[in-house]
């Protein structure tokens, strides 16, 4: 009966989610390590290669369709416009394809832990099983809630729904996870059998199972050994606890592979961050989006990464990036913000309560102290003083401050952009620099210094004058 291929995945997405509580956000579009949970399941659903991958949408159809689009385009939306139950929503899912042959796997769209290993035991079990329905089911401590899976002498009779169940069944510990793999035929004929003769009146897709079993065909059932992967995400307590058991995952994976991970409990890292062996991640580090991070890199304590590259040996301690190049042996931090467009070269610096953006810092150049750099070029062996500003912005547009090689700028200097520092010029300390500096020249950009002499005493003299009030002058 069954043809090992893979036909098509349908994703359960149409449900509304209620117990989210959200009025801005889908259920299944709710973020979680770099991914949203319906990104999750269509990721691991397209790494199976099925022919169709059909998601049915329903509750935010826009918004979720329009996200579909975006993670997966060649993904078929399919609407169901009323939420009848899975099984009328796996039934709608199939009506919108051509006729089918081979196998069809289900998935929820809550169900984000779920992996693309589960997934193949399960349809590699169907196909070797040769069964009608294949149902992916897990031993939980607390079945509240779930469908039992009845069996009779160790074969599955079929699933009760949690609030269908009588005493007895409500005991049973083995559920539905709502995974199952099918035969396609099998699955369209038991759909078009489908009641609502249950308690909350809806078509069960769990009621095909025991069509499939009355019927004499062969029903078999995958026991995961990971109870936790199947879990459903119905509300945010549950989000949180998906988000902390994919970390554990994700960062157990990168320890695995060689990354030196201080305190997993407080290390967040998204899906697809790379991370080369050697690198030691120290507490409270996020790591977000495309995050790459070269081998004997040193990141955190209390640094967030996002969309960031760190070359082989940089330290960055308590930093801020995003869209950040940092170059190799770099140092950044403690108490940096590095915005996008900032590259760092080989050995750069950029230091304590140090921002920059936009800006290209030349190998061996260093921001050491308290600084703004924004839209510019800065050459090699470069040094800004304390406390430096580029003046990039006149209010209504952005302009370039280019600095040479070997420059030395002195401490609480701002060069108003656009302005050009030659190669190994000098500013003095203090300077508003509006000019261009030549190579080799020293800018001076600030009043001169005049002493006022015995300007002190001729003050108190004026005090005593005036009596009391003086004294209360400040
Ligand atoms: C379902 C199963 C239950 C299983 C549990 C595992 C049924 C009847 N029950 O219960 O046996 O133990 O999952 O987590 O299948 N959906 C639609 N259209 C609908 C109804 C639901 O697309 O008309 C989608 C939901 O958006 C959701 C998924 O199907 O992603 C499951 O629906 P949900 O209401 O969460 O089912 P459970 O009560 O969790
Ligand atoms: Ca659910």
């Amino acid at each position: 009966m069954t043809d090992a291929r893979l036909a098509a995945v349908v994703v359960l997405a149409a449900g509304e989610g209620t117990r989210m509580r959200s009025t801005l956000t889908p259920k299944v579009l709710h973020p979680l390590c770099g991914r949203t949970m319906l990104e999750h399941v269509v990721t691991t659903a397209r790494a199976l290669q099925p022919e169709h991958l059909v998601v049915v949408v329903g509750h935010s159809r826009e918004q979720v369709t329009a996200h579909l689009a975006e993670v997966d385009p060649a993904a078929q939306a399919v609407v169901q416009e009323q939420q009848n139950g899975t099984g009328h929503a796996v039934r709608v899912a199939l009506e919108a394809l051509p006729e089918l042959d081979g196998i069809v796997v289900v998935v929820p769209g809550d169900a984000p832990l779920l992996t693309v290993e589960t997934l193949e035991a399960l349809v590699a079990e169907h196909a070797v099983s040769h069964a009608a329905t294949t149902l992916l089911t897990a031993v939980l401590d607390d079945p509240t809630g779930y469908g039992r899976v009845v069996r009779s002498g160790g074969s599955v009779m079929g699933v009760v729904e949690h609030k269908d169940a009588d005493l007895p069944t409500r005991e049973i510990r083995e559920v539905a996870t709502s995974v199952y793999a099918f035969d396609a035929a099998a699955l369209q004929s038991a759909l078009s059998k489908l009641t609502t003769d249950n308690a909350q009146g809806e078509e069960y897709l769990t009621d095909v199972v025991g069509l499939h079993h009355g019927a004499g065909l062969p029903v078999a059932a995958h026991v995961t050994p990971d109870a936790g992967q199947t879990m459903g995400v119905n509300d945010r307590v549950q989000l949180s606890e998906a988000r902390r058991l994919l970390r554990d995952r994700l960062v157990a994976a990168h320890q695995r592979a060689g990354v030196t991970v201080v305190d997993p409990l407080t290390t967040w890292v998204d899906v697809d961050v790379q991370l080369a062996p050697d690198v030691t991640v120290h507490p409270g580090t996020q790591l977000h989006g495309r995050t790459t991070v070269a081998s004997g890199a040193v990141i955190g304590p209390d640094t967030t990464l996002t969309d960031t590259e760190v070359g082989e040996g940089a330290q960055v301690v308590r930093a801020h990036c995003d869209g950040a190049v940092i170059g190799p042996d770099a140092a950044v931090g403690p108490y940096t913000y590095l915005r996008p467009g900032t590259r760092l070269g080989r050995g750069a610096k950029a230091g304590g309560f140090v921002e920059i953006k936009a800006s290209d810092l030349g190998d061996g150049s260093k921001v050491p102290h308290l600084s703004y750099v924004g839209d510019a070029t800065i050459g090699e062996r470069s040094n800004i003083g304390a406390g430096n500003i580029t003046g990039n912005y006149d209010g209504q547009a952005k302009h370039r401050t280019v600095i040479g090689d070997d420059v030395r700028t002195g401490s609480d200097t701002v060069l108003v952009a656009p302005v050009t520092i030659g190669d190994g010029a000098y500013t003095a300390a203090g300077s508003v620099i509006t000019e261009d500096v030549p190579a080799g020249a020293l800018g001076v950009g600030r009043a001169r210094q005049r002493n006022i002499e015995g300007w002190v005493a001729r003050r108190r003299g004026r005090a005593a004058a005036d009596g009391d009030q003086g004294k209360q002058q400040p």
